[in-house]
């Protein structure tokens, strides 16, 4: 396994392995790897010939209030993962060698998907995530991609880019991996209290308990699925400080559906999101079905 730090380094070895006609695999991380980035890992690398994974906090992408002094950022263990996993390349570069200019800089901004969801808490979050991979995959020059359905509204945006974009390469959705307890991985995760951890899984529960509310035709309507998931979450989590950012219903385009349930057109993919503080951790969430 190699560790590559300078973007022409990697630049030049895509060549070299395209010109070979070698199939690159790319997994983009932020580090802090647990089990779901290496379902993506083993999945890359039983498709490709060769898996590059990057690990680079990006600063683009949090808020002024956001934690990227305190995302967490084991490096040597990462690197330990990844060459267990059969990893070839891990491009590991520093920020300043990432925006050597600073913020003064050329934007992706995808214009869809905009003003719902995460976009409307975290304003140029998802402006930061689409040009950083933008880069990456100018640097990494892959064949395909790996992108988790956890960050499902990161995955629409980034399938967007690469239609809008003509950009080259395949995207490859992967479902969500979770805890037993229903939990979906996540690096932030790490942040919760023993006390906060033993309560989180039920983020996940509330959000199969609004799914069968629903198919079960409980209620008329989707606002009122979604009023008593969130009444049953809050009482899940009633024992940790807690609030609820959003909990909602669109379809598997994000786009909006009729609150009347027996409106919505048979066999509609429907995808219920959650994003939820658990003290001071944010977690997101989101369960896709058809109804
Ligand atoms: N529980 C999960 N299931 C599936 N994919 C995931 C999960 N957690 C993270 N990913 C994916 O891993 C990739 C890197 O995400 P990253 O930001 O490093 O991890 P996290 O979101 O857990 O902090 C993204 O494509 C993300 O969607
Ligand atoms: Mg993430």
């Amino acid at each position: 396994m190699k560790i590559i730090k300078k973007i022409s380094t990697m630049q030049s070895i895509s060549d070299e392995l395209r010109k070979n006609n070698k199939i690159i695999g790319f997994v983009p991380t932020m580090g802090a790897l647990h089990k779901a980035h290496i379902a993506i890992i083993r999945k890359a690398r039983k498709e490709n010939d060769i898996v590059v994974v990057s690990i680079f906090v990006n600063p683009l992408q949090f808020g002024p209030k956001e934690d990227y002094k305190k995302y967490p950022r084991p490096i040597n263990q990462d690197l330990d993962i990844c060459k267990k996993e059969n990893v070839d390349f891990v491009f590991y570069p520093s920020v300043k060698e990432m925006y050597p200019y600073g913020k003064s800089f050329t934007y992706v901004e995808v214009k869809k998907f905009r003003g719902i969801l995460c976009d409307k808490f975290r304003p140029g979050h998802f402006c930061g995530v689409s040009t950083v991979v933008a880069k990456l995959f100018n640097i990494v020059k892959p064949h395909k991609a790996y992108f988790g359905e956890k960050d499902y509204q990161q995955l629409k945006i980034i399938l967007r880019m690469v239609k809008d974009l003509n950009f080259d390469i395949k995207i490859i959705p992967v479902p969500t991996v979770r805890e037993d307890d229903g939990l979906a991985y996540s690096s932030r995760n790490l942040y919760l209290s023993l006390k906060e951890r033993e309560v989180a899984g039920n983020i996940y529960k509330s959000l199969i308990y609004c799914k069968n509310l629903i198919l079960n035709r409980k209620f008329k309507s989707i606002k009122k699925c979604i009023e008593e998931a969130k009444n049953y979450l809050h009482k899940m989590l009633s024992n940790v400080e807690h609030s609820i950012q959003y909990f909602e219903v669109y379809d598997d385009n994000l786009d909006v559906v009729n609150n009347n349930i027996d409106k919505i057109p048979k066999n509609t993919k429907l995808r219920i999101f959650a994003a939820v503080y658990i003290g001071t951790t944010r977690l997101i969430d989101n369960l896709g079905f058809k109804i």
